[in-house]
């Protein structure tokens, strides 16, 4: 095996789940890889593994008391000052809820609270427990609130004898899951992400906009951090809340953006135009509230095309091997003839092409990569975080270091 964990400190968090007798063989494959790695465990896992364990593997003592006069009374704050990774593996429901509420009523959740970098739980429980509404939403709050990783459970044979998901992901995956964390592979790179939708305004009280959620641009900014770009997003108005150390720009409509991203691509190596960007404005924003008393029985406003932004840094810079430009088309039918259509028109290096059904204010995706060199491949339906993955990917194997 090879060291690609060599000087990375990790703590790993044991939550009580059955899979927690899974700890220590992971705790094993984490040090072969390079890490050092200290153990902290809920009182809970204490009945399914033995502190004594997790502790003559790590060479560390285990500490899993808040209260415990025999060693540092500030714990929680220290241990979380030095690690490179909080890894939860396994992450009960309660203790993702707790951590999700930021609860600090355990020494593990305090060190979750207490702890400023990146953080992965690896989820172990029963498929209703998973499915549950409270832990689905707990979920999400960990990873599109706090920007925190999930490793997802994987489907197989559950302790309570049923086959489904819910299983914690196997120690082997768990260390490559960790290994891509510290993967910086995309460290030098400036990459522009375009997300969410443009509003246009009528009056001041109204606007066009559509439906787009921003999630998957989100995605892509999120992963690219997590690699090491630097990432600037120039996002419309989401619900969504930014992952950290990036430079975020707030934009409403699609001139706004457009601006913002012709400032922003001259010295871009990656451009990705993921937001839905209105194709019409409205042509003079009025400056009073359109009264309903002023108007007849309908009303006539007149729409008029908004500047095509893609299409313009397509042209901008196609005589120039950077930035590449990534497009996403939103079909509702014809995905692949439209979305080479796109590719021609726009001049860009890659569409990826997605249906209003299959993507639209949802988590997953299902998606087909039309690139310039005539390939195409098709992905399964998979999370808007897996395929910023792919896309960044790609875009590696297009760039590999320019920089
Ligand atoms: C035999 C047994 C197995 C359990 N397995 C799980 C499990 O796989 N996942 C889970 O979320 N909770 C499981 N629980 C429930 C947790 O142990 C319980 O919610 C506990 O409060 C979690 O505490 P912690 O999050 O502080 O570790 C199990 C309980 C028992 C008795």
């Amino acid at each position: 095996m090879n060291l690609d964990l060599k000087n990375r400190k990790i703590i790993l968090g044991v939550t009580g789940s059955i899979a927690a007798y899974k700890a220590p063989e992971l705790a094993r494959l984490l040090i072969k890889s390079g890490a050092d790695v200290q153990a902290v465990i809920t009182e809970a896992a204490c009945n399914f593994v033995t502190p004594l364990t997790l502790e003559t593997l790590t060479g560390h003592k285990v500490v899993y008391k808040m209260f415990n006069s025999t060693t540092d009374p500030l714990e929680h704050i220290n241990l979380a000052k030095n690690a490179d990774l909080l890894l939860i593996a396994p992450a009960s429901a309660d203790f993702i809820a707790r951590a999700a509420a930021g609860r600090a009523s355990d020494l593990l959740s305090a060190i979750t609270l207490a702890y400023a970098g990146t953080v992965a739980f690896a989820p172990a429980m029963n498929t209703n427990m998973l499915n549950n509404r409270a832990t689905q939403k707990n979920i999400k709050i960990l990873t599109d609130e706090y920007g925190w990783n999930i490793i997802e459970p994987a489907s197989g044979e559950l302790a309570c004898g049923i086959t489904d998901k819910g299983r914690m992901e196997s120690p082997e995956t768990i260390v490559q899951s960790v290994t891509n964390f510290f993967n910086r592979d995309l460290e030098g790179h400036k990459i522009v992400i375009t997300a969410g939708p443009t509003v246009e305004d009528i009056d001041p009280v109204r606007f066009i906009s559509n439906r787009s959620s921003g999630k998957t641009g989100y995605a892509i900014a999120r992963n690219a951090a997590l690699r090491g770009a630097r990432v600037v997003l120039i996002s419309g108005p989401t619900a969504l809340i930014p992952p950290e150390n990036i430079t975020v720009i707030n934009v409403r409509s699609a001139l706004e953006m457009r601006q913002a991203v012709l400032e922003e691509s001259d010295d871009a190596h990656l451009v990705v135009m993921s937001a839905a960007v209105a194709d019409f404005r409205h042509e003079t924003i009025e400056t009073k509230k359109i009264k309903k008393e002023t108007q007849n029985d309908s009303l006539e406003i007149k729409l008029v095309k908004n500047p095509d932004i893609l299409l313009e840094i397509g042209e901008k810079y196609k005589k120039s091997k950077s930035p590449v430009i990534f497009g996403f088309a939103l079909e509702t039918d014809n995905l692949l003839t439209n979305g080479k259509a796109k590719l021609e028109k726009k001049l860009a290096d890659m569409i990826i092409a997605n249906s209003a059904k299959d993507a639209l204010e949802k988590e997953t995706t299902k998606v087909i990569f039309i690139h310039k060199d005539g390939r195409v491949n098709e992905t399964d339906e998979i999370p808007k975080q897996s395929l910023a993955k792919l896309i960044l990917d790609e875009y590696l194997s297009i760039n590999p270091l320019s920089v």
